[in-house]
């Protein structure tokens, strides 16, 4: 098992398959993009797999997520898909995608034994979304989702970043638009991992703010609290349900202390926190021969070492180097 020293068990994996993305959301990266990982130090699918391998059999995760950047922007994500499907025991996969080109390829992936997907949208009208992800794509976005949810890789989640003064006003028409295709909504509070460094605490929109502008609207009652778990998003039944909206208050009200995951970077870097400071290397043990037993063991100190908490409020806390393009949401 993958267990720190607050005892906190990681049984959650977040696999970042590339870097790259195809749109350029304001949030996340510079107009131009970044300095991509060199393909060399990327994990080859069958390192990959490998690595996933040793997490499922020998350390307990029992959840695959993969991300990016863009994860559909890497060739062998089927291949991956499917070769972790086969494993044993058979963890629960899902992606995060930012839903571009997710039309073409969503039947395959749920054939390859894709469980569910995660779509990013942060508004519904077109000139906003090119704004905001500096790219033309709405509509492949959306063909994506409704593609997605055909495919049967559904409860379909979308998540939502609402920026002050810039999409902030869109909160009621996503969920009027969510609740009308049957997707989940899920709107994540802005955290400071952008590669420019923009991130201002006080411009940003709150769990609070989200909540009070959906109730002038939607009557909302807490989900149970014991559905929470270890999932950071805080569920609200919508006109007494089943529907339902989330709210993940990464910043206002932070969940650390029931963090479950465990996370490993494109270039096979093992992260316990998406603020972490430090990774461990397992992309060069691995080259350099180790086996599944010593990997496995590296991973479970690297999990020992995990922090307590994000640290956002403390004065000190300072930005992880890696943006959040190449750590994965
Ligand atoms: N704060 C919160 N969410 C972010 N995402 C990307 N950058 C940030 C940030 N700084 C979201 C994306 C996507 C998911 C992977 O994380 O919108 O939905
Ligand atoms: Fe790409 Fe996601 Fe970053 Fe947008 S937030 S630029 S979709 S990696």
């Amino acid at each position: 098992m993958l267990v720190d020293r607050y005892g906190r068990v990681a049984t959650d994996l977040r696999v970042s398959l590339t870097d790259r993305c195809n749109l350029r959301c304001t949030y996340c990266m510079p107009e131009n993009g970044l300095a991509w990982l060199p393909g060399p130090d990327v994990l080859t699918d069958d390192e990959v797999v490998r690595l996933v391998r040793i997490a499922v059999e020998r350390l307990g995760i029992n959840e695959v997520r993969f991300t990016g950047g863009e994860p559909l922007l890497r060739r062998g994500l089927v291949d991956i898909v499917a070769a972790c499907a086969a494993l044993e025991p058979r963890p629960d996969l899902s992606l995060t995608t930012n839903a571009v080109g997710l039309a073409r390829i969503a039947a395959a992936l749920a054939a390859a034994g894709l469980d569910r997907v995660n779509g990013s949208l942060d508004t519904l009208r077109a000139d906003r979304f090119e704004q905001l992800t500096r790219r033309k794509r709405l509509d492949d976005v959306l063909a994506g989702l409704a593609a997605a949810d055909a495919a049967g890789l559904s409860p379909v989640k979308v998540n939502a970043v609402l920026m002050r003064d810039v999409n902030d006003d869109e909160a009621v028409d996503l969920l009027g638009w969510a609740l009308g295709n049957g997707y989940e909504l899920r709107f994540i509070e802005q955290m400071p991992l952008d590669a420019q460094h923009g991130w201002d605490r006080a411009r940003m929109v709150t769990a609070g703010d989200i909540l009070a502008a959906l109730q002038r609207h939607y009557h909302l009652t807490p989900e149970a609290s014991d559905h929470r778990g270890s999932a950071p998003a805080e569920r609200w039944l919508v006109d007494g349900g089943p529907a339902r909206v989330g709210i993940i208050a990464s910043v206002t009200r932070p969940f650390c202390g029931t963090c479950d995951r465990t996370r490993l970077t494109a270039d096979g870097q093992v992260r316990t926190c998406l603020f972490a400071r430090e990774e461990s290397d397992l992309r060069g043990a691995m080259r350099a021969g180790a086996s599944d037993d010593e990997l496995a063991q590296r991973w479970t100190t690297a999990m020992a070492g995990k922090a307590a908490g994000h640290g956002i409020d403390d004065p000190g806390f300072l930005q992880p180097d890696r943006p959040m393009s190449a750590i994965g949401g």
